[in-house]
């Protein structure tokens, strides 16, 4: 697994992180604690020491934090992303990124996943009824008393990134990020690579779309919210498919699966430190960590542009 520097810290993440969204179980179906212990032991086995979680994913730092405490050694290795600003209730997620509610959510993440500091801990979005440079002052806060090591900021524009910076020095960034999602690399990776900030990013396969196994007629479970986003939709939908078909015989020609191809590409472009890689069951991690061991050719990337290029711009909607 391709280990790499997060910021300018001192410590070392997995180029292939868990993203543990989908074991929270709020919006895929089919997910039960059994299942994502197993999802947790994969992704530790196969050379993951980044796992991303947040106060707003359910039950998700809970499991997290029983498998940390059944697993000392890894304990001890793990980097732990978590995220404050966004809680969710019985009514959706509400933005509550005002200095005493990070103060409490991260409170809450340190009890749950049963640790004395978190290592990274972003704020999720940007409030709409708080300056962005109060909620960084609090997770500076958090630095300060050694409850967190490190900051981070998530769906935040580059604008606002950088009044962050100013009172809470970055040492990471989560954006969206995929074949189909590249706008950081016009003006957020740069800044970010000037400023020895990582850059790691959601999405890497598109919420399973570009994992390749949702066929052109899939039916949805009724509680799957991704119909809800444009890329599953109508001709995007379609469009979406012929790329894939298009990707498929490059990862058969390397022996691989559709994912790690996507993953080691997306894992391999300037600027990128981690994939968050969602997963809700053991074998996805395996294929998405299985791109941590891979570095595709120039020539395959060459192929992949070509084919990205000729798909145009696609349709997509953020998560937040
Ligand atoms: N900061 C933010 O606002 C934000 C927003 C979104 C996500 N995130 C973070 O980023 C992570 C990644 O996002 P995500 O989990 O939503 O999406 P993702 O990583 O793009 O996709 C994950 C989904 O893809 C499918 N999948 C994974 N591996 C597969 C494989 N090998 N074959 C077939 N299908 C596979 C699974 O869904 P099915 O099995 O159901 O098809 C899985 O739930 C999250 O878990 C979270 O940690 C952060």
């Amino acid at each position: 697994m391709q280990m790499r520097r997060l910021g300018n810290t001192s410590l070392q993440i997995s180029a292939v992180a868990l993203g543990c969204w989908p074991i929270s179980g709020i919006t895929s179906p089919d997910v039960n604690p059994d299942d994502s212990q197993r999802t947790l032991a994969a992704a530790a086995d196969a050379g993951i020491n980044f796992f991303d979680t947040a106060c707003a994913y359910g039950i998700s730092e809970g499991l997290l934090g029983d498998f940390l405490a059944r697993s000392p050694q890894l304990s001890t290795s793990a980097v732990i992303a978590s995220k404050g600003g966004l809680e969710r209730d019985e009514s959706g997620m509400h933005h509550r990124a005002r200095p005493e509610d990070l103060h409490r959510q991260c409170r809450q993440s340190l009890r749950l996943l049963r640790r004395e500091q978190i290592e990274l801990y972003y704020l999720h979005a940007a409030d709409p009824d708080v300056p962005v440079e109060e909620s960084a002052g609090a997770i500076h806060e958090l630095v300060e008393q050694g409850l967190i090591v490190a900051a981070g900021a998530s769906n935040l524009s580059l604008d606002q990134l950088q009044r962050f910076h100013a009172i809470c020095p970055l040492q990471a960034v989560q954006p969206a990020y995929n074949m189909l999602q590249r706008e950081i690399e016009r003006e957020m990776l740069p800044w970010c690579l000037s400023q020895q900030i990582s850059a790691c990013v959601y999405w890497p396969l598109l919420k399973g779309l570009l994992a390749g196994r949702l066929t052109r007629d899939h039916v949805f479970a009724s509680n799957d919210s991704r119909p809800g986003y444009p890329m599953f939709q109508g001709e995007e939908w379609q469009k979406n498919h012929d790329l894939l078909d298009r990707l498929r015989p490059m990862a058969e020609g390397l022996g691989v699966s559709l994912t790690t191809l996507v993953v080691a590409w997306t894992i391999g472009q300037e600027g990128i430190t981690s994939a968050l890689c969602g997963a809700k069951r053991d074998w996805q991690i395996n294929e998405s960590a299985a791109a941590g061991n891979l570095v595709l050719s120039a020539e395959l990337n060459q192929q992949i542009e070509l084919a990205l290029q000729e798909r145009g711009a696609a349709v997509t909607r953020p998560a937040v």
